[in-house]
C-alpha cells in the first residue's frame, strides 16, 4: 500500500490531536504533534527567564537555539509519543493555561520556525506521518496528499479545553480558557511568518457538532481515498 502524508491544521483546541492520534493509529502511521515542539521551546524561555508576561527577551532565546533539543518517545501504555525536552518528559508540563499563554508569541519568532519545521519535514520524510499544527499543509508538507483544516467554535473549543483542563486538576476559569483560545487563534492566524490559514486543496472539517466516531469517520473516509 502507498503510503501518504496527511496534514491537519487548524485554530486552538479544535481536537485536532485526538483526531489525528487515532488516524495514524488505524493507519499504522506516525504521529507527530508540532504544536509539542513550539510549546517544548516556550517551556524553555519560561525556565531561562526569556518570557514572562511583561517581557520577551526574543535575542537571547534565539541565541540559544542549539541548545534546545526536541524529541519524542512512544509510550506503550498511553498509546502515543509524549514528548522531551532535553531528555526530560515534558508531556504534562507543556500542557499548562501558562505555557498556552506565552507560546503563540513564542511561534511568532521565524528562526524558532525555521528550526522546527526543518525536524518535522524530518520526521516525514519517509511519509507515513499524521502531523498536526498550524502551517503543516502551506509550509511543512505543502505537497501533503491530503489536507484537513479543523474548525469550531470558539466557545466550544474553550469548553473542552476547560475540560480537559479541570480533569488535570488545574485550577482555571472557562473565561481565561476561553480568552487564551481567541488570543492565540489571532495571534496565530495573523503574524507574518507562515500565518495559520487554509492550504490549497483543504478539506474542512467544522466538528462543532460532530462527535468524536463521526469526526473519525470522516477523516479515514478521505484518507482510504487517497491511498
Ligand atoms: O497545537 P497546539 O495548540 O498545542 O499549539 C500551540 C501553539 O503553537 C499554537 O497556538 C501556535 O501558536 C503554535 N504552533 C504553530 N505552528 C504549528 C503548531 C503550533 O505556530 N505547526
Amino acid at each position: 500500500m502507498t503510503k501518504i502524508t496527511i496534514a491537519i491544521d487548524g485554530f486552538s483546541s479544535t481536537g485536532k490531536s485526538t483526531v489525528a492520534k487515532q488516524l495514524a493509529k488505524a493507519l499504522g502511521y506516525v504521529y507527530v504533534d508540532s504544536g509539542a515542539m513550539y510549546r517544548a521551546v516556550t517551556l524553555y524561555a519560561m525556565q531561562n527567564g526569556y518570557i514572562d508576561s511583561a517581557y520577551f527577551d526574543k535575542e537571547s532565546l534565539i541565541a540559544q537555539l542549539d541548545q534546545i533539543s526536541i524529541s519524542f518517545k512512544f509510550n506503550e501504555n498511553l498509546g502515543f509519543a509524549e514528548v522531551y525536552l532535553n531528555g526530560k518528559n515534558i508531556e504534562k508540563q507543556i500542557r499548562t493555561l501558562e505555557v498556552s499563554q506565552f507560546v503563540s508569541q513564542v511561534a511568532t519568532v521565524s528562526e524558532v520556525r525555521e528550526q522546527l519545521v526543518k525536524q518535522q519535514q524530518n520526521f516525514g520524510k519517509n511519509k507515513g506521518v499524521v502531523m498536526d499544527g498550524r502551517d503543516i499543509g502551506t509550509v511543512v508538507f505543502p505537497y501533503a496528499e491530503l489536507k484537513l483544516f479543523m474548525t469550531a467554535s470558539a466557545e466550544k473549543r474553550a469548553q473542552r479545553r476547560y475540560d480537559e483542563l479541570i480533569k488535570r486538576g488545574d485550577d482555571v476559569s472557562y473565561d481565561e480558557v476561553l480568552k487564551n483560545v481567541q488570543s492565540r487563534d489571532h495571534i496565530d492566524s495573523t503574524r507574518e511568518d507562515s500565518p495559520l490559514t487554509i492550504a490549497e486543496g483543504s478539506i474542512k472539517l467544522d466538528n462543532s457538532n460532530m462527535t468524536l466516531e463521526e469526526q473519525f469517520e470522516f477523516v479515514l473516509k478521505h484518507s482510504d481515498e487517497k491511498i
